[in-house]
């Protein structure tokens, strides 16, 4: 297990977590390189579908990070965010995925620092949960013969 290196999807709204992001490598703030960036132009525009499709294509965690409340520049988007992560972590325990997989934090452009701590937490998060190794787990389930 101390080879495991996760596999993280991070959704970032482009007003503010991308751009934190970005102020995160040009500052040469330090983190784990384990995370594939998706930019959205708004946290409410990650459908639960595309959480539960990264899970799919073998993530092993994924993240939304969106503009603090009050900030969000589509006004009620990163509401919609919050509203539904209660939701989707429900339906994720449902399927049998830790929630602990799946999380939410609000990051602003100025907060480059903050981006990397949310990161590099996440991964250890994810880290000390194993692989998910979903799509093994859903072939194994496609070819299971009904009784
Ligand atoms: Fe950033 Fe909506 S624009 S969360």
């Amino acid at each position: 297990m101390a080879s495991f290196e996760p596999r993280i999807v991070a959704f970032l709204c482009n007003w503010c977590s991308y751009t934190g992001a970005d102020l995160a490598g040009t500052s040469r703030k330090k983190y784990n390189a384990n995370v594939v960036a998706i930019r959205v132009m708004c946290s409410g525009r990650v459908d639960p579908e595309f959480v539960f499709r990264a899970f799919e294509k073998g993530a092993d965690g994924v993240l939304i990070c969106g503009c603090h409340p009050g900030d969000c520049h589509y006004i009620d988007g990163n509401h919609k965010t919050a509203g539904r992560y209660p939701m989707v972590r429900n339906m994720l325990e449902q399927f049998g995925i830790d929630p602990k997989r799946f999380r939410l934090e609000w990051v602003s452009a100025s907060e480059g620092d903050r981006y990397a701590q949310v990161v590099n937490e996440t991964i250890e998060t994810v880290r000390a949960l194993g692989p998910l190794e979903w799509p093994k787990r859903l072939n194994e389930s496609d070819t299971a013969s009904p009784a």
